[in-house]
C-alpha cells in the first residue's frame, strides 16, 4: 500500500491544529491555553476537569493496545467508533471517491458518508446473506468512482453473522489500494473472530472497535481505530483537538483494566447464554418464521406480520428495531438481549399476540 497517495491531497500536507496541549512544554506555570487554575476551579471537586484533556490520553492507548495485543502507535482513540467511521471518511476519500457497503449494515457508514459529499456503492450478497470477497472485489472495480474504503461490519449489525477470515485475506490482497474497515463493535460476544492480527501482514486493514457494546459504556461515547501507524497518523491530523473529555478517559481506563476487562468477560458469557435460552423460546413460538444466526447481542428475528409485532409490542412499552423496510429484512425484528427480567417480559407479551 502506497501510504503516501493514500490520504485527500489537502490532508497529506495539513498541518494539525497547535493545540496548547499539543504544544506541550515542561514547566510549572500554564497560562498557555486560557484555563482557570485548579484551585479556582468552582464546579466539582475535581483537580483535572479545569484543563483541557489530551488529544489521546496515552494511557488509554496502551491500554487498548495492550488488549489487542499491538502497540499504542496502532490506536486512535475518539467519541465511539461513529466518529472514527467520519473520519476514515472524511481523511480519505476526496470529493467523487466513496466506500462500498455490503446492505443491510450498520447504517451510519452511508450517512456519514453522504454528510462528507463521499459517494457509496453496494455490494449484493448472497442469497443467504453471506458476503463473498469476489463480490466485494467486482464492485470496487467496477464502481464509477475510486472506492477508497469498503466497510464491513463483524460481527454484522443486524445481520449478526462473521466475515470468514479466508474471504478478508483475498479481499486485503486483491483489493491493495483500498482500506478494508472491518467494523468489530460486537467483537468481544466472538472474540476468536478478531482481525486485529492480520494487520501486521496486511498494511490496508483497519480495525474498529467500542466500549459502547461487551463493556456496557455507550454513554461514555469511547472507540478505537486500530491500524497501521501510517493511517492512525493521517487520522490524528483530521481528529477534533480534545476528543476525548477527561471522565471518558478515566472510566475507559478503568474498564481496560485487566479486572475490567475479566469482568466484562463474564458479562458477555451471561449475555451469550441468555440469546441461546430466547433462541429457543422463540422457536417454539408460532408467529416466529426465521431467527438468524447471531454472534452479537442481539437476535435478529422474521416473524409472520413483522410490523403487526413491532405495533404490538411498543403498545405495551416493549421498543424492538424493525427492519421491515430493508430489502430482504421484510417482517424481521432485531431484539437486544437485555436483563432477564426484560427478556421474559418479551417473551410473556410476544406468547399473549394472536398467532
Ligand atoms: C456495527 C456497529 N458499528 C459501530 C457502532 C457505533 O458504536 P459507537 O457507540 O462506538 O459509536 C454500532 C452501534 O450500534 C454498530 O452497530
Amino acid at each position: 500500500m502506497d501510504f503516501e497517495k493514500l490520504a485527500c491531497a489537502h490532508v497529506r500536507t495539513l498541518k494539525p491544529y497547535q493545540s496548547a496541549r499539543r504544544i506541550g512544554g515542561h514547566g510549572h506555570t500554564f497560562l498557555n491555553a486560557n484555563e482557570y487554575h485548579k484551585s479556582q476551579l468552582y464546579f466539582f471537586n475535581s483537580t483535572t476537569l479545569n484543563r483541557y484533556p489530551d488529544c489521546q490520553p496515552f494511557e488509554i492507548l496502551a491500554a487498548e493496545a495492550d488488549y489487542v495485543g499491538l502497540r499504542p502507535e496502532n490506536v486512535l482513540i475518539s467519541r465511539g467508533s461513529d466518529e472514527a467511521i467520519g473520519l476514515l471518511i472524511r481523511t480519505f476519500c476526496e470529493e467523487g471517491e466513496g466506500i462500498a457497503i455490503a446492505p443491510p449494515t450498520y447504517g451510519v457508514y452511508a450517512i456519514f458518508a453522504e454528510t462528507n459529499r463521499a459517494q457509496v456503492v453496494s455490494v449484493p450478497r448472497e442469497k443467504d446473506f453471506s458476503l463473498k470477497a469476489q463480490a466485494v472485489i467486482d464492485t470496487v472495480k467496477n464502481a464509477p468512482f475510486k472506492v477508497k474504503a469498503v466497510f464491513i461490519d463483524s460481527p454484522g449489525n443486524p445481520l449478526g453473522g462473521i466475515f470468514p477470515e479466508d474471504e478478508l485475506k483475498t479481499l486485503l490482497t486483491e483489493l491493495p489500494d483500498t482500506l478494508i474497515v472491518i467494523d468489530e463493535a460486537y467483537i468481544e460476544f466472538a472474540p476468536q473472530h478478531t482481525r486485529v492480527g492480520l494487520i501486521k501482514d496486511y498494511p490496508n486493514l483497519v480495525v474498529l472497535h467500542t466500549l459502547s457494546k461487551a463493556f456496557a459504556l455507550a454513554g461514555i461515547r469511547c472507540g478505537f481505530t486500530i491500524a497501521r501507524p501510517e493511517i492512525i497518523s493521517y487520522l490524528l491530523k483530521v481528529i477534533d483537538p480534545y476528543p476525548v473529555p477527561d471522565p471518558v478517559a478515566q472510566i475507559a481506563r478503568q474498564a481496560l483494566a485487566r479486572g475490567g476487562i475479566e469482568l466484562m468477560r463474564e458479562r458477555v458469557a451471561e449475555i451469550v447464554k441468555r440469546r441461546e435460552e430466547l433462541r429457543a423460546h422463540l422457536k417454539d413460538l408460532p408467529q416466529v418464521t426465521e431467527i438468524f444466526p447471531s454472534e452479537a447481542n442481539f437476535l435478529l428475528v422474521r416473524f409472520k406480520d413483522g410490523p403487526a409485532v413491532f405495533q404490538a409490542m411498543g403498545q405495551k412499552g416493549i421498543i424492538l428495531r424493525s427492519f421491515a423496510d430493508k430489502p430482504g429484512l421484510e417482517n424481521c425484528i432485531r431484539i437486544t438481549i437485555g436483563s432477564a427480567e426484560e427478556l421474559d417480559e418479551v417473551m410473556r407479551t410476544l406468547t399473549a399476540l394472536p398467532a
